[in-house]
């Protein structure tokens, strides 16, 4: 039986991955070690090998005490690592194994080793193919990608599949979840402290306003929660994500075109490119897109192209009452749907598309494609 080594398990990406993997029964099909960076000797997470799923090895792995995720004799040990724990791990760790002539599989979730030559990145719906090649050439090391560029050719694959995309340019809406835990908790901390503003106001006669002018005064003090975000997210938007790279754009919008090209195998690039921006949104991120086609194409053969992608795309028509009802955050959280509605001919002529998507950020946008790479790796 496989052995499968998981680390950064209990981070958010992680425990979605584990439950998805308990969902799927996953773990009847591996044999699972549980390893920490801080507590070494610890309990892993009994609720999943509890479960059930943990097939006749279920106790012995229970009583098995977590591991040091830096005690590279018991990494090399393994056939496969999942990690979920960061780009400082990854640095840290990563290298070290394969200078030691480790050669099992390392999936990982962080964006250390997303350009690295002999890294592929992690889409299946997208690049089955590819990564199949990859693996039976010998590659290794097998990367989940940036969630809004995975989202984003969850939701048009069948256009780019056909060649018709000249470029997309993509505005996002990311979700809180985009940036951690941390940053999800602040930012419900912030609408705790503005919702107790607003419930002093809105009794009065105008009290919409005083509401949102005493708000305006509360971010300002220091007893505001801005430690993880600097800034309020709530009631706010922030245009921008990550650090600075060249051309004005944030390292978020740069990945949009190397990552999307990358996952496409493309030999002339598709300009990929936008303005990524993060919403009070909690998991799931959006994306309003233009779409610049090779050649007019009908409405019903783009939505047609668009709903082919994949088994997961839901297109949802071009209608207000089932837009807002399904086209939202708030509707396709906590799925594995991928919703892309709005579509239609933009003024600028019938080679340009408009479409709003969205999907959940921690499922195609981070553990599924890991998950789903460890089923492929388990059925060879
Ligand atoms: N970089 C993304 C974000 C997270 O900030 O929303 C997932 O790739």
């Amino acid at each position: 039986m496989l052995t499968v080594g998981f680390i950064g398990w209990r981070g958010m990406v992680g425990s979605v991955l584990l439950q998805r993997m308990q969902e799927e029964g996953d773990f009847r099909d591996i044999d699972p070690y549980f390893f920490s960076t801080s507590q070494v000797g610890g309990e892993g997470p009994a609720a999943v090998l509890a479960a059930g799923d943990a097939g006749s090895h279920g106790t012995v792995r229970k009583s098995r005490p977590l591991g040091d995720a830096y005690d590279l004799a018991a990494l090399r040990a393994l056939d496969c690592i999942v990690t979920c724990q960061g780009g400082d791990y990854t640095g840290e760790v990563y290298r070290a194994l394969r200078n030691d002539g480790w050669r099992g599989f390392w999936i990982d979730a962080a964006s250390t080793l997303r350009m690295e030559s002999d890294a592929i990145l992690l889409l299946d719906p997208v690049n089955r193919d590819h990564i199949e090649r990859g693996i039976a050439a010998g590659i290794r090391t097998f990367v989940g990608a940036n969630c809004t560029v995975s989202l984003m050719l969850m939701a048009i694959g069948g256009l780019f599949r056909e060649g018709l995309v000249e470029w997309v340019s993509s505005m996002t809406y990311q979700a809180a979840s985009g940036a951690g835990a941390a940053v999800m908790e602040e930012v419900m901390r912030q609408h705790e402290v503005l919702a107790g503003i607003s419930s002093r106001h809105l009794s009065e006669r105008g009290g919409a306003l005083a509401a949102e002018s005493a708000m305006r005064v509360a971010v300002t003090e220091s007893t505001f929660p801005t430690t993880q975000i600097g800034v309020p997210l709530s009631f706010n938007v922030l245009p921008f994500i990550d650090k600075m790279v060249e051309g004005g754009r944030s390292r978020e919008e740069w990945k949009g075109q190397v990552e999307a090209n990358k996952i496409l195998g493309t030999t002339t690039i598709v300009p990929v490119d936008g303005i990524c921006v993060r919403v009070g949104a909690l998991r799931s991120h959006s994306q309003g897109l233009t779409i610049k086609l090779r050649r007019p194409v009908s409405l019903d053969e783009a939505t047609e192209l668009i709903a082919s992608s994949n088994e997961w795309v839901r297109v949802i028509p071009n209608e207000k009452g089932e837009t807002l009802r399904a086209l939202t955050p708030m509707a396709v959280s906590g799925s594995l749907q991928i919703a892309i509605g709005r579509i239609h001919h933009l003024t600028m002529g019938p080679e340009y598309l408009g479409a709003f998507t969205v999907g959940d950020q921690l499922l195609w946008g981070a553990a599924e494609p890991l998950r789903r790479f460890l089923r492929m790796v388990v059925a060879r």
